[in-house]
């Protein structure tokens, strides 16, 4: 019989937002005039629940490789998240750092997508992320590894546990680490219940951004 048990990661209750659509800025009439501000002032701050978000990084095999990964922080300007160095797609990041990421809001409210180009953190960045996990994602960082995975479940229960009761206070392992997407175009999708859905692009030029309309 399967227990319920509360998420460890606490990432996904994420609100829907209330639109006031008369005034929104992807509506109109007043329009974003830099996607940075609209950003931050969709995303979660500093302090409330973590967002998820789809990652497409380009294979090597030539195919987009997508995974869900937490959002740890918007910068203003950069889109952070953490992970293993060991896995899939740091080795698509270190042939290829082009990316795009896909953030969806609950209730069919708002999307956004980014394009842009990931670069690792600095160490200091990453410890930093890393002293501000839960403890359940601080001790999955250490023993999430293809050897643990081949075990069988109650080897790994009991590892889990050995773990916590041996490192109670981990610093991060040598293979966490964390990135930065700087983007180069970002596209803002509003819904709206009695009107066509509408998208607001930037895109990157010379001198700022270069702004678009277009449909849902
Ligand atoms: C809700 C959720 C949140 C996740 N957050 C992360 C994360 O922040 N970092 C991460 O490396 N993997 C995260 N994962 C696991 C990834 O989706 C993925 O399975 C793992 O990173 C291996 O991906 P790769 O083989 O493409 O590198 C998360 C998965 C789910 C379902």
């Amino acid at each position: 019989m399967s227990v319920r048990r509360p998420s460890p990661t606490r990432t996904v209750q994420v609100q829907a937002p209330v639109i006031d659509h008369a005034t929104d800025p992807v509506h109109g009439p007043a329009l974003a005039d830099a996607p940075e501000p609209l950003a931050r002032d969709w995303l979660p701050a500093e302090g409330e629940e973590r967002m998820l978000m789809t990652l497409a990084t380009v294979g090597r095999d030539g195919f987009p490789s997508t995974r869900t990964v937490m959002l740890s922080d918007f910068d203003g300007g950069r889109f952070h998240f953490h992970t293993d160095t060991r896995s899939r797609k740091v080795a698509d990041l270190r042939a290829d750092p082009r990316v795009a990421l896909t953030l969806l809001w609950p209730a069919f409210t708002r999307q956004l997508v980014v394009q842009g180009t990931a670069l690792p953190v600095t160490p200091d960045e990453a410890a930093d992320a890393y002293a501000r996990r839960s403890a359940y994602l601080r001790q999955l960082a250490w023993v999430n590894d293809t050897t643990m995975a081949r075990r069988p479940l109650r080897a790994r229960e009991e590892r889990w546990t050995q773990f916590a009761v041996e490192h109670p206070e981990p610093e991060p392992p040598d293979t966490w680490v964390g990135y930065a997407v700087r983007p180069h175009r970002y596209v803002f999708w509003v819904s709206h219940p009695a009107a066509p859905s509408r998208r607001l692009e930037f895109v990157r030029a010379p001198g700022g951004w270069r702004r678009s309309v277009l449909p849902g």
